[in-house]
C-alpha cells in the first residue's frame, strides 16, 4: 500500500496575484513557499513554490472538525495516523510570469483556485489561470474562497455568486467552492475534505522507463563551505511515471548547449543520483507523482538558480525526442482572457514569435508554416517531449505573451 506519508499528486495553486495563494500553501504546510530576497522584498511569488503537508483525520470527531494538518486533533486532543499526503506547487500570480505558472501546471494533478472575496469576481488572471487548467487538462479543481474574514457575509455571498457566474461552461463548472481565511486558519477542516474528495491519490506505472519533469534546480551549499563538504547539483519535479533509485545512472535531455561551427548545438547531461527526498524524509526509491528532490553527482554550478528547469531526467538511452522545431495540431480560444481588455484571437501568422508551454519546458519559437489547423514552430531552445503532449500557446500582445490556444506534438 501507498505510504500515507510520501506525496502522491501535486496540488497547484493557482490564481490572480495578491489573493493569497503563498499565505494558504504556508498555513496548510508550515513552510512559506516563496524564499528567494527579491521575491521577499517585493511581496509576490516569482518562481514556482512548493512544499508538502500531510493530512490526518479525527476518528472521534465529525463534520469539518474532521480533517486537519496536526498530528495531534486540534478539537479533541487524540493522537492522529496520517491519511495522505500531498505536494503543493504554488505558482506565481502576477500576469508576466504566466510562463512560470504554465511551466508548473505541467505537474499538476489538481489544482485550488485562489479567489480573494473582497474583489469583483473574476480578476484577469483568475481567468487566465482557470482557462491554462482547462488547455492543460487538469480537471480536478477545488476553489478556494480566501480573505473571509475581511468581508461581511452579504458581501461574501455576493462574491460566491460571482464565482458562480464566471465558472458555469468552464472546467470548474461544479468544483467545490469553499470560504476561508488563509491567514485566520478558518475552515480549513472543509478545505482538506474538499480536497481528498476532489483530488484523490492517481494510480501510476511504476514498472516502465522512469520520466521526471524538472521543476526547479538548484545549487544547495551554502556560500563560503568547504569544498570537502561540497554537495552535487539537485534537481527538483516530478516523475510522472517510473521509479528513480539509489545509484542510477541517468541522463538530462536536451542538456548542456555548446558551440559547434558557430552554432548552438545540444548534448545529453549524465550523472548519477547520489540521494533522493520526497517530503523531507530520505529515500531510497523516488516514486512517481507528488515532488521529488533528486541530488546528483553534477557540478552545483550546471544546477544552480533552476538552470535546468524545463529538461527532462531518465535512463540513458530512454527519453523522448528532443525537437528543435515542433509541428503540432493547433486549438485557438475565440478571446485573450488575461488582460483588462478581451481581444480577439487572430490565427497564427508566418513568421510571427510564439511562447511554448511544453511539459515544464517554456521556449519561444518562429512560425515556419501554418495551416488550418496546424503549425510547424523553429525553437530557439529545443524541448524534450513525447509525441502526443500538450503545449500551451501564447503571443505577444500589448507587450505581454498572453495564453491564446493549445496544440498537441504531432511529430
Ligand atoms: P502572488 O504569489 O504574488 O500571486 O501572491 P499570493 O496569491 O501568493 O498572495 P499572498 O499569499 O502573498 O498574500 C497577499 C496578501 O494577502 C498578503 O499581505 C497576505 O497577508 C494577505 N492575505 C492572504 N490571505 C489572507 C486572508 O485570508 N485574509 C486576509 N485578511 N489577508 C490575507
Amino acid at each position: 500500500m501507498h505510504d500515507p506519508t510520501i506525496p502522491n499528486v501535486n496540488i497547484g495553486v493557482v490564481g490572480h496575484v495578491d489573493h493569497g495563494k503563498t499565505t494558504l500553501v504556508s498555513q496548510l504546510t508550515g513552510s512559506w513557499t516563496d524564499r528567494h530576497s527579491e521575491e521577499l522584498k517585493r511581496g509576490i511569488s516569482i518562481r514556482l513554490g512548493y512544499a508538502d503537508a500531510t493530512f490526518y483525520k479525527c476518528p472521534k470527531c465529525g463534520g469539518e472538525e474532521l480533517w486537519t494538518n496536526t498530528e495531534t486533533c486540534p478539537t479533541c486532543g487524540e493522537k492522529l495516523e496520517a491519511v495522505r499526503s500531498v505536494s503543493f506547487v504554488d505558482a506565481p500570480g502576477h500576469e508576466t510570469l504566466m510562463a512560470t505558472m504554465l511551466s508548473g501546471s505541467a505537474i499538476m494533478d489538481g489544482a485550488m483556485l485562489v479567489i480573494a472575496a473582497n474583489e469583483p469576481c473574476p480578476q484577469p488572471q483568475t481567468k487566465e489561470h482557470l482557462m491554462a487548467l482547462e488547455l492543460t487538462g487538469i480537471k480536478n479543481i477545488v476553489i478556494v474562497q480566501n480573505k473571509i474574514d475581511v468581508v461581511p457575509q452579504k458581501k461574501a455571498l455576493e462574491n460566491y455568486k460571482q464565482i458562480k457566474a464566471f465558472v458555469k461552461g468552464t472546467v470548474a463548472e461544479n468544483a467545490p467552492i469553499i470560504p476561508v481565511s488563509a491567514q485566520k486558519r478558518i475552515n480549513f477542516g472543509m478545505l482538506l475534505d474538499a480536497l481528498n474528495t476532489t483530488i484523490p491519490d492517481v494510480e501510476r506505472e511504476t514498472d516502465v522507463m522512469p520520466i521526471m519533469l524538472i521543476a526547479r534546480s538548484f545549487d544547495v551549499n551554502r556560500p563560503g563551505s568547504s569544498w570537502r563538504d561540497i554537495k552535487g547539483g539537485v534537481i527538483g519535479g516530478s516523475l510522472i511515471r517510473g521509479e528513480f533509485h539509489e545509484g542510477d545512472e541517468i541522463e538530462i535531455r536536451p542538456g548542456r548547449q555548446y558551440m559547434s561551427e558557430n552554432k548552438a548545438k545540444w548534448e545529453p547531461i549524465t550523472t548519477k543520483i547520489t540521494s533522493m527526498n520526497k517530503a523531507s524524509h530520505k529515500v531510497p526509491t523516488a516514486t512517481p507523482g507528488g515532488l521529488s528532490a533528486i541530488g546528483t553527482k553534477l557540478d552545483p554550478a550546471i544546477t544552480k538558480s533552476d538552470t535546468l528547469v524545463g529538461q527532462v531526467a531518465g535512463m540513458a538511452g530512454s527519453l523522448p525526442p528532443v525537437w528543435d522545431k515542433l509541428k503540432f495540431d493547433v486549438t485557438l480560444m475565440e478571446r485573450v482572457v488575461g488582460s483588462s481588455a478581451e481581444l480577439n484571437i487572430d490565427p497564427l501568422r508566418l513568421k510571427e514569435p510564439l511562447m511554448l508551454s511544453v511539459g515544464t519546458a517554456v521556449t519561444v519559437g518562429i512560425v515556419l508554416a501554418v495551416k488550418k489547423n496546424q503549425a510547424e514552430v523553429m525553437l530557439k531552445r529545443p524541448v524534450c517531449a513525447e509525441v502526443g503532449s500538450r503545449i500551451a500557446i501564447s503571443r505577444q500582445v500589448g507587450g505581454r505573451w498572453r495564453l491564446i490556444g493549445m496544440g498537441l506534438l504531432t511529430e
